[in-house]
């Protein structure tokens, strides 16, 4: 299984023409791209990435695909993703996608880090509309990844009754990266409507 390609799959069909998304951790804006393709022009997505040089390799990437125009790219951390989108769009986005870790063949000390990585789920969710949805890859096999990846676990069980996940790893090896497909359940009673006969 390649984890970031599941990633790719499980979002395609949330996503249409028009849909606003983010990419957490844009890196080096394999995800972020796949977005901005599945948005078009009328649609956007937000980018985010802690590292500036991170940054200006997905505005590359995403210039020359033709991208770009559909893309707000922000150089910051995932814990203030309040402040980086509009807040018309809260509650209105339809896919957000985070991939933990470092930068591979970057700098591994740039890394997630549980605290920010749990405030930057709580304001995604938030951003969800009812029916969105949320992947998160994490990778318990470097140094501090297996208890971010816990980290996230538990907060996915405090969120069980707004949520419905799927969790994905290699059963054979507990250090493999680990996937959770995420769909945000619409809050409050379902109502069913009589229909007369
Ligand atoms: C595994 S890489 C992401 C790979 C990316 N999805 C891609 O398609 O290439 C993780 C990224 O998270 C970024 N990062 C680390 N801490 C962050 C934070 N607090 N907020 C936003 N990005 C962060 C790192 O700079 C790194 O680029």
């Amino acid at each position: 299984m390649h984890f970031t390609v599941e990633a790719q799959s499980f979002a395609k069909p949330y996503l249409t023409a028009g849909s606003i998304a983010v990419d957490a951790t844009c890196g080096n804006g394999f995800d972020t791209l796949f977005l901005a393709e599945q948005v078009g022009r009328s649609g956007l997505v937000y980018g985010v990435d802690i590292q500036s040089r991170a940054i200006e390799t997905v505005r590359a990437k995403l210039l020359e695909a033709g991208t770009l125009p559909q893309c707000r790219l922000v150089v910051g951390s995932h814990s203030q993703l309040n402040a980086m989108i509009e807040p018309e769009h809260v509650g209105g986005v339809s896919v957000v996608m985070f991939n933990l870790g470092y930068l591979p063949l970057g700098d591994k000390s740039i890394v997630t880090k549980p605290e920010t990585t749990l405030a930057g789920l709580d304001q995604a969710f938030e951003m969800l509309l009812p029916g969105g949805f949320l992947s998160v890859l994490a990778y318990p096999g470097h140094p501090g990844g297996r208890e971010e990846s816990q980290c996230v676990a538990d907060w996915i069980a405090k969120h069980t009754d707004e949520l419905q996940s799927q969790r994905f790893q290699d059963p054979r090896n507990s250090n493999s990266p680990v996937l959770w497909a995420l769909t945000k359940l619409a809050k409050g009673p379902i109502r069913l409507h009589a229909s007369a006969e």
